[in-house]
């Protein structure tokens, strides 16, 4: 019954051999048979059996044909892999983008809240003011506010001297206008949000801090919060060691209460807090969350070099014995017991620990990756120290100082040096980062001159990584002058030359003398005058004119969001007293031509032919002053710049 059904399945098959056989040829045809059958081959084969297909396929013309095929099969192949080989050695590879974070390429820029925009009309600039010119900053093409302290304080320090961490100083406003300046700083605007970077002190408190008080009184656990010691008595003084703060007096204060000293590397009223107390880390831990919690996208860590001093408070050693004994900075002691301390990177990673936490936290929406900046002192190599020795340790950069030493006798030869010594020390997969003038230094305006500022905001916004701008530079402020009235900085009290007036005077905004020039609604009570020149030098008069220091800072920022500029490869070209040139190049990405004359001499007909392997290009950028033409072809066989201008060149990737 088997057998049937199979017969059944496979006869019409059968059927179909029998209906091919006759026209079979003799020789498939099976021998000794009288019957002429033809071999059947068992189902499941169909069609043309094995031998038809051998005996056609073994015709010496057929055979001919596949080795012709079988010789170009394999040709192809030898060829192919030859050619794979060759172009793999006779080419570079190319480079993959790379995946950065927004803050490896961004441009910062720092507000100091009491001098940017006053909206309450009290003289003093506040959290409302900064929310109120938020467009302003969008159409600088910046990423990042670095906001200056906020936070409750006695004002010795303007906010350095921290009484409250998580408070809001009410001359600045309250939390809830903070709030809602972080809210409309992370409102996308053309798809682009505005980070926030906070000023984070670590290091030391106002002496009118609670945590201070409780200390002087030995409450616990305030007791050992700061770092005291013995030092004789009211009468008989005796300071434990040499140690100096950076004023250049002595580092230790004695309090009559306690009956002890107390250390602060700065001001006596800015008490250095204790890490070797656990509990003074917890507490700066939960600041830190605080902060974060808030959605803050980074901190900007204050006086980071000085967290940590010799445990057994041994002297610092001598140093350049003809310097001035009162000048901290001077040289006369090397201050290696009180700097730069190696136990500062166990803070910075626990710090960073916490920073990547919220990094990396999708709980409430996309990771927001939060960055650390450290300012620290020191030499380039000294600093290297905070980057960390792994991926996920130190903090993300350093501050880089260099260029705030540019003066106007610095030229191309000595811009190059500074460049170089930062990009030499840095790890060579960090961002570098450039910084020309902040609330601390004397205004870049002011140390180079006018015809110099374009010059450098075009290094600064087109060397590698990130750049920070200081509230005014892109107006080209000056410092003001105050030989004629007290110091306000408390810094400057016994000694105006160490006053930091000059560079904090009010932002000028438009040309309108009775309202401060925009800064506040009543001048009388401005803290600091606005400078003379602010007729002339405001945003509302330099936004008209194609030409001015804010149309140059503006029309390179929105160059610097060039790909090339992000991420690309920067080459230095040529250097001379009068020229400073480098590339920012990218497989497949447009590439720069970047050419300052930093000197006091012309730059005449300087070929770059050779040296980027092209005749012309088109100039992308400009000076204020500079003869080229922005869009216009140029002769890079001749390239001229007069003193303090510069030129930026471009042209398309094309593939070799
Ligand atoms: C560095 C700040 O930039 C400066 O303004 C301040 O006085 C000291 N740290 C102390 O906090």
């Amino acid at each position: 019954m088997a057998d049937m059904e199979m017969q059944d399945e496979y006869g019409a098959e059968r059927q179909r051999h029998k209906d091919v056989k006759q026209s079979f040829p003799s020789s498939l045809v099976e021998s000794g048979s009288s019957s002429n059958v033809v071999k059947e081959y068992p189902p499941p084969y169909a069609g043309m059996g094995k031998e038809m297909v051998l005996h056609y396929s073994n015709t010496p013309a057929f055979n001919r044909a596949r080795k012709v095929l079988l010789m170009i099969f394999w040709g192809s192949w030898i060829v192919l892999i030859g050619a794979v080989v060759v172009l793999t050695v006779a080419h570079p590879r190319c480079k993959l983008k790379p995946n950065i974070e927004w803050w490896q390429k961004a441009s910062v820029y720092q507000v100091y809240p009491r001098s940017f925009k006053d909206s309450d009309g009290d003289g003093v600039g506040d959290i409302n003011g900064i929310r109120e010119k938020l467009d302003y900053l969008r159409e600088l093409s910046i990423d990042a506010i670095w906001l200056s302290p906020f936070y409750e304080s006695p004002m010795r320090d303007f906010g350095y001297d921290v009484i409250n961490y998580t408070s809001v100083d009410p001359l600045f406003g309250n939390m809830s206008d903070l709030d809602s300046l972080i809210d409309e700083m992370h409102k996308e605007v053309d798809g682009r949000d505005l980070k926030l970077i906070i000023d984070f002190i670590p290091n030391h408190t106002s002496n009118e801090s609670i945590w201070f008080q409780q200390s002087v009184d030995r409450v616990e656990p305030y007791t050992e919060y700061y770092i005291w010691e013995d030092c004789g008595n009211a009468t008989h003084l005796q300071d434990p060691n040499n140690w100096q703060s950076a004023l250049g007096t002595p580092a230790w204060t004695y309090h009559s209460t306690r009956q002890q000293c107390y250390f602060h590397q700065y001001q006596d009223s800015m008490p250095d807090l204790n890490y070797r107390n656990n509990l003074v880390k917890e507490e700066i831990d939960a600041v830190l969350r605080f902060w974060l919690d808030k959605n803050v996208d980074g901190i900007r860590i204050d006086a980071i070099s000085k967290l940590y001093e010799d445990y057994n408070l041994r002297d610092e050693p001598a140093g350049d014995e003809s310097a001035d004994p009162n000048d901290y900075y001077g040289g006369y002691l090397n201050h290696t017991y009180t700097k730069n301390l190696p136990e500062i990177m166990d803070m910075i990673n626990r710090w960073r620990g916490i920073l990547d936490e919220y990094s990396t936290n999708t709980d409430s929406g996309p990771a927001r990756p939060r960055v650390m900046v450290a300012e620290a002192s020191g030499s380039p190599t000294q600093l290297k120290m905070y980057y960390g020795r792994t991926k996920d340790g130190g903090a993300n950069f350093p501050f880089n100082f260099g260029l705030t030493r540019i003066n106007e006798s610095c030229d191309g030869l000595c811009i190059a040096g500074l460049v170089d010594t930062w990009m030499d020390a840095k790890p060579e997969e960090a961002p570098a980062n450039w910084v020309l003038g902040n609330h601390d230094k004397s205004r870049i305006t002011s140390r180079v001159g006018e015809e110099k500022l374009d010059a450098l905001t075009m290094l600064l916004l087109t060397l590698p990584g990130v750049s920070t701008t200081y509230y005014g530079d892109e107006i080209g402020m000056l410092n003001i002058n105050i030989s004629d009235r007290p110091s306000q900085d408390p810094v400057g009290w016994s000694d105006k030359s160490l006053s930091r007036d000059p560079e904090r005077s009010p932002m000028q905004w438009y040309d309108n003398s009775s309202s401060c020039y925009g800064f506040t609604s009543d001048c009388q009570a401005a803290w600091l005058p606005p400078h003379p020149d602010a007729e002339e030098t405001n945003v509302q008069v330099e936004r008209d004119d194609p030409l001015s220091h804010l149309s140059v800072y503006k029309n390179l920022s929105r160059l610097r969001r060039e790909e090339t500029f992000s991420y690309g490869d920067w080459t230095t070209l040529k250097v001379s007293a009068n020229l400073y040139s480098y590339l920012r190049s990218f497989n497949g990405l447009t590439s720069y031509l970047v050419v300052v004359n930093m000197g006091d001499t012309a730059l005449v007909d300087e070929d770059f032919s050779e040296a980027v392997s092209k005749t012309s290009a088109t100039v992308a950028a400009i000076t204020g002053k500079s003869s080229y033409i922005p869009g216009a072809k140029a002769d890079l066989m001749k390239v001229s710049l007069q003193p303090g201008d510069g030129v930026v060149f471009s042209w398309p990737y094309i593939a070799q």
